[in-house]
């Protein structure tokens, strides 16, 4: 079906690793992050969960056609591998005020994940399995067409 996709040109220079506002208390009573209006590059549509991964496990293995997504480590640690067809690189996430932007068009997996973690995204549209690459090779076919 590779024919019938679109182009799709996002490079891992388009991948941003952005601040989150983080509110800390005056009286040591710990820290609060809010991401509301403009703090992201798109509206935010569903928000989901990753957690209980177990550190040997790995997440993600797809690209999305048209979904943007914002991954945050609110707690714990993990790696989010990126690939854009060419090139690949990898992303230490652990801090609950850092945020990845990822656009469409862009393989993520996420792995070694540290025990009780949990990845928090943040996405621009609802869930549509017609939206997600599931195969690699179907996925540089997309960047290439
Ligand atoms: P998936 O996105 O494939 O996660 P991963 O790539 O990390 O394994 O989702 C796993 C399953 O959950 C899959 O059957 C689809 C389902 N799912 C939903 O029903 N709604 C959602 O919003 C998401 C993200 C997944």
């Amino acid at each position: 079906m590779a024919a019938t996709l679109e182009p799709n040109l996002s490079t891992l220079q388009t991948v941003e690793l952005i601040d989150i506002p983080k509110i800390s208390d005056p009286e040591g009573r710990g820290n609060l992050s809010v991401v509301e209006k403009n703090t992201l590059p798109f509206e935010v549509k569903r928000v989901y969960y990753l957690y209980d991964v177990p550190s040997d496990a790995s997440r993600g293995g797809h690209a999305h056609k048209k979904l943007k997504q914002c991954l945050i480590a609110v707690s714990g640690s993990f790696d989010v591998v990126l690939h854009d067809g060419k090139d690949k690189k990898i992303i230490h996430l652990n801090k609950p005020n850092k945020g990845l932007i990822i656009p469409n068009g862009i393989w993520r997996e996420l792995e070694n994940f540290s025990s009780g973690s949990v990845c928090l995204a943040l996405v621009s549209d609802v869930y549509e399995e017609s939206d997600y690459i599931r195969e690699f090779e179907e996925f540089k076919l997309f960047k290439r067409s």
